[in-house]
């Protein structure tokens, strides 16, 4: 008994990993926060399509950006395939800004820039 419950746990576990970590853009609602050890904030809104629908951002890589080894901004390619993660860590490494920056600057950069979009704390993190 106790094996088919342990064997139905480690299926459902399983399917919970696969169905969290297979959802697509167009059904992303948050910038997920699992990837920092401890989150001290709930993930930040993030409705992925209907985002850059209205915010009118039609190239990829305002976001997904590429850079050359010399740190230049590598036109018309796009890293769509890499989390943010991937390449931007928990401290800064040389001119490669931490995760948390990244996002803030990228995010909230914009959002300054074009005088749109949120950049009050609690209006991306939810409480
Ligand atoms: C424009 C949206 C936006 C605003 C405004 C914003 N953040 Fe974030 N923040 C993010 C995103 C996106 C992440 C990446 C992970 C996530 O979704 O929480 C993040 C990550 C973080 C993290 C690292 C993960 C964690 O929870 O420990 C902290 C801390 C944080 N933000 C605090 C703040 C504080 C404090 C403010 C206000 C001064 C703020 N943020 C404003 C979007 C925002
Ligand atoms: C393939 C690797 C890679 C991926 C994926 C990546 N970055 Fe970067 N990013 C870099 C590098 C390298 C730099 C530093 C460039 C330099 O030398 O100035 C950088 C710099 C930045 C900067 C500071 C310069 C700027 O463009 O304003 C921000 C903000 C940033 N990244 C945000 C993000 C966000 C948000 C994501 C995910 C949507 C992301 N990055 C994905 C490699 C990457
Ligand atoms: C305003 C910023 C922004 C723009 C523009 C943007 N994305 Fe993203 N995208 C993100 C962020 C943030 C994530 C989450 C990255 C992470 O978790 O590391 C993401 C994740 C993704 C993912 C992975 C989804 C998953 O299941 O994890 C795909 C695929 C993707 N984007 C495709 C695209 C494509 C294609 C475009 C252009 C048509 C695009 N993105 C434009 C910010 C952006
Ligand atoms: C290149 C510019 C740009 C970037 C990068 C960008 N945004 Fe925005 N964002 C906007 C604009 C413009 C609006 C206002 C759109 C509108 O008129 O509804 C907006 C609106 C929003 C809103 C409010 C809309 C809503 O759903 O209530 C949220 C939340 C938001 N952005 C989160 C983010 C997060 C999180 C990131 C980083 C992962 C991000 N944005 C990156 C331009 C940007």
């Amino acid at each position: 008994m106790k094996g088919i419950a342990c064997v139905a746990m480690a299926v459902l576990l399983g399917v919970g990993f696969f169905s969290v970590s297979a959802f697509s853009q167009e059904e992303m609602v948050v910038v997920d926060n699992r990837v920092f050890d401890a989150p001290q904030r709930p993930s930040s809104r993030f409705e992925h399509d209907a985002h850059n629908e209205a915010a009118e951002i039609e190239d990829c890589a305002v976001c997904h950006h590429v850079y050359d080894d010399d740190g230049v901004l590598v036109e018309d390619e796009s890293s769509e395939d890499s989390s943010c993660s991937e390449c931007h860590g928990i401290a800064d490494e040389g001119r490669i800004p931490n995760l948390r920056k990244a996002y803030h600057r990228n995010c909230k950069g914009c959002h300054r820039e074009q005088g749109a979009g949120p950049v009050l704390c609690g209006e991306c993190h939810p409480w």
